[in-house]
């Protein structure tokens, strides 16, 4: 169905579009940037986006009945109606049925001995959907941006997820971790409104709760969704002006006190962070190498999520093993490599003089000095919510804190970090109440100086890795809190490297 509109506002798409053509670059200091991600700063009204939903080690566990495997996504391409040229339509390129597609359904193009896993499943539809939404481009195709919801509950006697990547049987109580009994790994209900186009406004929406025994279907809401979890993702755009404006809520309850979700920006094939299979994405270079790249975007917070949200203005993934050496899917050996600005006031530093095992063993400044974390005088303690060791690290300084064995497939580290002047220099909030609840702001932020002067683990003698990232993104943690509710846009969403750098992932 096409819908038309007068002859002016034509002539102003076209004119928009024209200005905006190839990739775009900019003069920063002595650098010339171009943007790596396939839709820079989402001003394409043909949009690419996915979801995705992880149990507690990031896998899929059970299916949700009704709404196969978790993983849909929504891309189309405006059209621009044969003979009138004032008139468009929505030509949707993944159907209902992609995006019902679950466990023990042949997956078009999909290796069958993965069919009847519930985990392999989830990533061979993944897969699926990107060669279904995939844009041919230069360096390389690129498939969505991807949003992300991961439900913190662990039932620690099903026994389902891995301990530092390796399996361990039924055992509890742990009071680390929050299961009301069976069904508390639920994956929500994934309800969808396919984009439309009304006037000249395109808007879709995913929604939905991991309340998946109660009748959801007419939980449209956040006023309608008492006492139970709730997330909706809506996205919203004027034809040919601005960006995508990508509107998330999420709420927790009782019985799913820690619930996360993001928008992602993950690289077009690899692991991106915290995932051991193969993924797809919007990262159209091989990857992001620190210290060259740049991350452009524009936060508004309208509700924060309470005091244990971890709003993290930035979070970055990346995988390598101890030794140095690229992770190859071994869980027992790859480590997942996390790091996170949070931008919740609330939050505290934990790391302290007398917490040092929550503290990076060393801070280093932008000049390059290293300041190690028992000296007191010099070493910005305020600048770390908190610091955890790799569960398999062998030579861990003392005293260390090692991280969650059970959230991710494999082991992990994970470095936390708050507003302080130590990260003015590379574009970052330097004080408590920046980017937050009545501060909207355009960010620019040197996530490559800045990744490459943080700490993280080695073995001793080893060759230091090039730190290259592939899963750039941001959004809430709401951490063992229930009926919390945090509320968010984010637009203009871009990454930026050097000019000529981007690389074919043929090279
Ligand atoms: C969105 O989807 C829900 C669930 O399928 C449906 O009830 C609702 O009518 C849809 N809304 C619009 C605006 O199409
Ligand atoms: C909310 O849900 C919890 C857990 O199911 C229950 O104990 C509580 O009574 C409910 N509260 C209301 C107001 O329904
Ligand atoms: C931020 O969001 C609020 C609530 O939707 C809106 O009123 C305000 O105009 C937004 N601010 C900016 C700068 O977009
Ligand atoms: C490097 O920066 C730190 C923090 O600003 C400062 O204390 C130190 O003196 C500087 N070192 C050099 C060699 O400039
Ligand atoms: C601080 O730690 C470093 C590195 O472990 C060590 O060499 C030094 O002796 C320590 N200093 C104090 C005062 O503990």
């Amino acid at each position: 169905m096409g819908k038309c509109f007068i002859d002016g506002f034509l002539l102003f798409i076209v004119m928009v579009l024209g200005c905006c053509k190839g990739s775009f670059s900019q003069k920063d200091g002595t650098n010339t940037y171009e943007s790596a991600v396939g839709d820079p700063g989402m001003r394409r009204d043909g949009l690419r986006v996915a979801i995705e939903s992880w149990n507690q080690c990031n896998e899929v566990g059970e299916e949700t009945p009704n709404f196969g495997s978790p993983r849909a996504a929504d891309c189309f391409e405006l059209i621009e109606d044969a003979g009138k040229k004032d008139c468009y339509s929505i030509q949707h390129k993944v159907t209902e049925q992609d995006n019902v597609l679950g466990v023990g359904n042949p997956i078009p193009g999909g290796k069958s001995k993965f069919f009847n896993n519930v985990d392999l499943y989830a990533a061979e539809k993944e897969v699926y959907l990107g060669t279904k939404c995939k844009v041919e481009d230069k360096p390389n195709p690129w498939h969505f941006w991807m949003i992300m919801l991961k439900n913190g509950n662990l039932d620690t006697y099903a026994a389902i997820c891995p301990k530092d990547g390796v399996k361990v049987g039924p055992y509890g109580p742990d009071t680390r971790f929050d299961c009301f009994g069976k069904g508390c790994m639920s994956h929500p209900t994934m309800y969808h409104n396919y984009t439309t186009l009304v006037g000249t406004t395109l808007r879709g929406r995913f929604f939905g709760t991991w309340d998946v025994d109660i009748d959801s279907s007419k939980i449209g809401s956040i006023d309608q969704a008492k006492n139970i979890s709730f997330y909706s993702v809506t996205w919203e755009k004027e034809i040919g002006k601005g960006s995508w404006v990508f509107r998330h809520v999420l709420k927790t309850s009782t019985r799913y006190p820690w619930l996360m979700l993001y928008l992602r920006s993950d690289a077009i094939q690899g692991f991106s962070g915290g995932y051991h299979y193969d993924t797809r994405g919007m990262i159209k270079t091989k990857y992001l190498e620190s210290p060259n790249f740049k991350v452009r975007f524009t936060l508004n917070v309208t509700k924060g999520g309470g005091s244990e949200t971890q709003f993290y203005l930035m979070d970055m993934g990346s995988c390598w093993k101890n030794n140095g050496q690229p992770c190859d899917g071994d869980v027992t050996s790859d480590v997942t490599r996390y790091s996170e600005m949070i931008i919740n006031p609330e939050t505290e530093s934990w790391c302290k003089p007398d917490r040092l095992e929550l503290c990076p063993p060393y801070h280093t400044f932008p000049n390059g000095t290293r300041v190690h974390r028992n000296d007191t005088k010099n070493y910005p303690y305020d600048a770390y919510h908190m610091y955890c060791s790799p569960g398999n690290g062998k030579h861990l300084e003392e005293p260390n804190s090692k991280c969650d064995p059970f959230s991710n497939p494999q082991p992990q580290e994970i470095l936390q970090i708050l507003p302080n002047p130590v990260w003015g220099e590379y574009g970052y909030p330097t004080k408590k109440g920046e980017g937050w609840i009545g501060n909207p702001k355009s960010w620019l932020l040197d996530v490559g100086r800045m990744s490459q002067n943080l700490y993280f683990y080695q073995d001793p003698g080893t060759q230091p890795i090039k730190r290259r990232w592939t899963s750039i993104d941001l959004g809430v943690e709401v951490y063992r809190d229930p009926d919390q509710v945090a509320e968010w846009t984010v637009s203009d969403f871009d990454i930026l490297v050097p000019s000529g750098s981007s690389s074919n992932l043929n090279d």
